[in-house]
């Protein structure tokens, strides 16, 4: 199975948003035979309602099967009653073929840092007993801190609970977003897997827009990184269960 992991689109009508980016993006992602698209959040920068109908029509220029969680920047503004009305159930479990993907929401209103809570702890779990697929997760924050992002300040205030409980489900594959840079590692059973920003003018230093393209079968999960502007694609990290080997492009 082939996921697109795209994040941080940053629909706006400032400076935040770069629509030639995004067409470039788009134009790459729709070349590549995805089985579904994730979307990890931040859709809009302000939450606006002029925002939720740009981030609307622009993610109709993407082919494919879509899923999304919202992230900090959506909930800005009352922008959290308008996350429904546009793209749906903030929290679900959705089981495509092999897979089930649990989406989470991880932000509050007006808060840029995030929190999951007992009650999406319990979904998690709950979504594990259900049958024997490969199961991930995604949401917009972060757990662990992520290199080349700067000042730690938007962590999930129960990050430690939470990793517990991927750990302890050895949950294969996590997807976040939010600090605009793509970074994968693996902890225990578990691969965290952040994707860097689609299409915002937010970039850190030469990371630039990027894309995750992870392709996932019961022998291995392997993840790669599409760089936009050049159009590179490198490897970023690759799970091997069958051995519990993992070889990772920042570290070995
Ligand atoms: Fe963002
Ligand atoms: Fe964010």
């Amino acid at each position: 199975m082939k996921i697109a992991h795209i994040s941080d689109i940053h629909c706006n009508y400032g400076t935040d948003f770069n629509s030639k980016i995004y067409g470039k993006a788009v134009k790459l992602l729709n070349k590549i035979d995805t089985d579904l698209i994730f979307i990890s959040g931040d859709l809009t920068t302000d939450g606006l309602l002029s925002e939720y109908e740009l981030a609307k029509d622009k993610i109709k220029e993407i082919n494919g099967r879509k899923v999304i969680v919202p992230g900090n920047h959506d909930e800005r503004n009352l922008g959290w009653k308008l996350f429904p009305e546009f793209f749906g159930d903030t929290d679900f479990i959705n089981t495509y073929d092999e897979i089930k993907l649990i989406g989470l929401a991880s932000s509050e209103p007006d808060r840029d840092d995030g929190r999951l809570g007992r009650g999406r702890h319990r979904l998690i779990e709950q979504g594990f007993k259900q049958d024997k697929k490969i199961t991930i997760i995604g949401f917009h924050h972060h757990v662990i801190p992520i290199p080349n992002s700067g000042r730690e300040t938007n962590i999930i205030e129960d990050a430690g609970e939470t990793l517990d409980i991927l750990l302890k489900n050895n949950v294969p594959l996590v997807l976040m977003g939010h600090r605009h840079v793509p970074f994968g590692v693996k902890i225990h059973k578990t691969l965290l897997i952040t994707a860097g920003t689609f299409s915002s003018n937010r970039t850190r230093a030469h990371f630039g827009n990027t894309f995750n393209i992870i392709e996932i079968d019961e022998r291995k999960i392997e993840v790669k990184v599409v760089n936009i502007r050049n159009e590179k694609e490198e490897k970023m990290i690759e799970f091997n269960f069958e051995d519990g080997c993992c070889t990772n492009r920042y570290y070995d």
